[in-house]
């Protein structure tokens, strides 16, 4: 055994306890350990059974992520200690509480019984690192469960409650007293001679066809993710091939995936939203319960329900009777939706309606410890509202903004004590999106800072400190992005051209489909984004001059529409014919572009700006950028978000295109110091994650 795992006696039934917080990850050390007891435990004359339990706040959470990068050669392996388990001659009930996931539940399958706690979730996560369960997962929960309910956790990788579990036989039995429980079960199956293993079980009956349909949707659904289908492919190896064949096949392709980028990226990710959410700072935060939220649009009203839904009271303060009644119906209307779709019972939409109250005056905010102001972006109109909010709060209140683009500096100046004032900046809707930008502006004190990073967590967000600057971390990033799109269009490339490459590329949707749905028209984004500097002479077709026709086109006719009622191609149809039209009425032919150089253009003016924000301080890490990406502007998570892919796709060739897009795009687009001197060291952004 192993300092981390200790064998001990309860009577005759021997208690095997891992203690290796902070969740009991199956390092190598602990799989050795368990293999050792379990060894022990059989050969005891004096124990008659075991139990497989846990120290600390859970039971095992999964194999040790940190270990996947380098795994060591000879190693015993989460299915040795699966083994161990299945040779067993004594009966071994785990005792599961907090949340067993991936390698955790899988050797708790191996186990010849197990009990949870009410509170306890079980769930086998690991398509979310780019992996499937490689330790029998694949196999042994479509025996236990079905087929259907096996591939559905597998693929989506959900947690599923104690009596969900329960319901579909992942466990056998939930109790309080969870070691009690499982200790006196096994005592009972050893006493009757039960040795009941999963792997000997046949699957349940099941519906083939229903099952073949499941699989494709999930093919379908998984947008250039690999771990969900071949995951998907596994459980089916349940259904066709002997156990022992199918675990070898089960094990060589979670090899695969581990040594593969995206599990690589997702993996990164994991660490990367960890990293992000910790405090930069010592200062304690302060205790928060009376919050304001000033402004009831679509921004505020939302911050208000995620506010609410934290258990945080809430005041929201509007201008008038009137407005104060629609940001009402705002909140209603959401929670009427959530009770509506079954997410949230009667009871509970009342207590978190019970939480917010409105007022029409900002002298309701007295008492608040947090206020946020989500008004219209207007600086001005903030500044009033900054300079209202430090006359009636308390001189400790922390007072936050919403702006996505505008300097809090200068609305922290319009403070009596500007280390009170930082960024809250929440995505629309505010209660879904998990991205929370905490912006720290100069004169912010520590406290303060940690005070937000706390409300964050209790939000249930995922915080990233961003700096100052226009558009702060995701709006900067996101101009650049756009713009190079733009350039795209220039440069002969049709809209819907550049929507596919990036959705090809793994992008939830195109820039151009955002735009739609978003209700732009092209023409105005357009017009507004080009390029002063470009060339007139090398600028392929006038396509701006076109977009601005589109544009027209689309608001007589509504492009967004076009594409809902699933006219796509006939949209681009016309759009085609347009751009032709205007092509041939200046004589000109058009140049198509390939998905790879929309792609590759896109991924280095990303990597370049992400370097310029490092190097000025407005992320703390290249990592912080990628959680912003990744949780705010639907870039595929398992890209890593763009600093990752970068490093994934080599910063030489990174630097190389920007240095083309340099020649041909000039001031705005020079390589960023940062990433020319990383490629002079031959280093990394990863190398930056501190
Ligand atoms: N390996 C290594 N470290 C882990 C870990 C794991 N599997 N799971 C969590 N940790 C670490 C975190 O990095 C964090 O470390 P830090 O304090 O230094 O930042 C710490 O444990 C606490 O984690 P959280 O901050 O996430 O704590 P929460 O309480 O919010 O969440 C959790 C706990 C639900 C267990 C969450 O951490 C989680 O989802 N973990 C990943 C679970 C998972 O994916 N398991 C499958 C692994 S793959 C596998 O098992 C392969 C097998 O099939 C062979």
């Amino acid at each position: 055994m192993t300092d981390l795992v200790r064998l001990e006696r309860h009577g005759d039934v021997g208690v095997i306890v891992i203690d290796h917080p902070p969740v009991n990850a199956l390092s190598i050390a602990v799989r050795e350990g368990v293999i050792a007891a379990v060894g022990l435990l059989a050969a005891d004359p004096g124990l008659v059974a075991g139990v497989l339990s846990c120290a600390g706040r859970t039971f095992v959470a999964g194999a040790d992520i940190r270990e996947f990068n380098a795994p060591r050669a000879g190693a015993a392996s989460t299915n040795d200690v699966c083994r161990a388990l299945d040779h067993c001659p004594k009966p071994v009930v785990a005792a599961l509480f907090g949340t067993t996931l991936g390698g955790g539940l899988e050797v708790a399958m191996a186990c010849h019984g197990r009990v949870i706690t009410p509170g306890g979730v079980v769930g086998l996560p690991e398509v979310k690192l780019g992996l499937l369960p490689g330790a029998g997962g694949t196999q042994r929960l479509p025996r236990l469960a079905g087929a259907a309910a096996a591939l559905e956790m597998i693929t989506s990788g959900r947690h599923v409650p104690a009596a969900e579990a329960l319901a579909l036989g992942v466990v056998d039995e939930i109790g309080t007293d969870v070691l009690a429980l499982a200790v006196e079960r096994a005592r009972a199956m050893a006493r009757s001679g039960a040795l009941p293993r999963a792997r000997d079980r046949a699957v349940p009956d099941f519906d083939r066809a229903a099952f073949e349909t499941a699989v494709q949707a999930v093919q379908r659904r998984a947008r250039g993710a690999q771990a969900p289908v071949v995951a998907a492919e596994a459980v089916g190896w349940a259904l066709d091939l002997a156990f022992d064949d199918a675990l070898a096949r089960e094990g060589a392709a979670f090899q695969s995936l581990r040594a593969g980028a995206q599990s690589r990226a997702l993996r990164h990710l994991f660490m990367a939203e960890r990293l992000a959410a910790k405090s930069p700072v010592a200062a304690e935060p302060w205790p928060v319960a009376q919050t304001g939220v000033v402004g009831g649009g679509t921004m505020g009203a939302g911050i208000a329900v995620a506010l609410a839904d934290a258990g945080f009271a809430v005041t929201l303060v509007e201008v008038s009777e009137p407005a104060v009644a629609a940001a009402r119906g705002r909140i209603e209307a959401v929670y009427t939706r959530q009770v509506a779709s079954g997410r949230l019972s009667g009871t509970e939409q009342q207590a978190r309606l019970a939480r917010i109250g409105y007022a029409t005056e900002l002298a309701a905010l007295a008492g608040a410890d947090l206020v946020i102001e989500a008004i219209i972006e207007d600086l001005a109109a903030k500044q009033d509202v900054f300079r209202a909010l430090s006359a009636v709060t308390r001189r400790d209140a922390i007072l936050a903004s919403n702006t996505s683009y505008l300097d809090i500096d200068v609305l922290a100046d319009a403070v009596d004590n500007p280390e009170r004032v930082l960024g809250l900046h929440f995505f629309s809707p505010a209660h879904v999106m998990r991205l929370l930008e905490i912006v720290r502006p100069r004169r912010v004190s520590d406290a303060v800072l940690a005070t937000a990073l706390a409300v964050g967590r209790r939000l249930r967000k995922q915080p990233v400190i961003a700096g100052v600057c226009d558009g702060f971390i995701g709006n900067r990033m996101l101009a650049k992005w756009r713009q190079i799109c733009d350039f795209a269009l220039e440069d002969g490339a049709l809209p819907h051209e550049v929507d596919a490459a990036l959705e090809g590329f793994g992008m939830a949707m195109g820039p151009y489909a955002v735009a739609d749905m978003a209700g732009l028209d092209i023409g105005w984004a357009m017009r507004k984004r080009r390029a002063p500097e470009r060339d007139p002479a090398s600028r392929y077709v006038p396509i701006a001059d076109w977009l601005c026709e589109a544009g027209r086109f689309g608001q007589k006719t509504g492009l967004g529409w076009y594409r809902h009622e699933g006219g796509k191609r006939e949209i681009d149809q016309a759009v085609t014919a347009l751009v032709e039209q205007a092509s041939a009425a200046r004589g000109i032919v058009r140049r198509a572009v390939p998905a790879a150089r929309i792609e590759a253009r896109v991924l280095a003016a990303m990597v370049n700006e992400g370097a310029k924000i490092l190097a000025e301080g407005v992320a703390l890490r290249p990592s912080d950028i990628d959680v912003v990406l990744v949780h705010g502007y639907g870039y595929p998570a398992w890209r890593g978000g763009p600093m990752q892919a970068g490093d994934e796709a080599g910063l030489a060739g990174i630097l190389a295109t920007m240095r083309e897009i340099h020649a041909e795009c000039g001031v705005g687009w020079e390589p960023a110091a940062l990433l020319e001197r990383m490629v002079a060291e031959g280093r990394d952004f990863a190398s930056l994650n501190v």
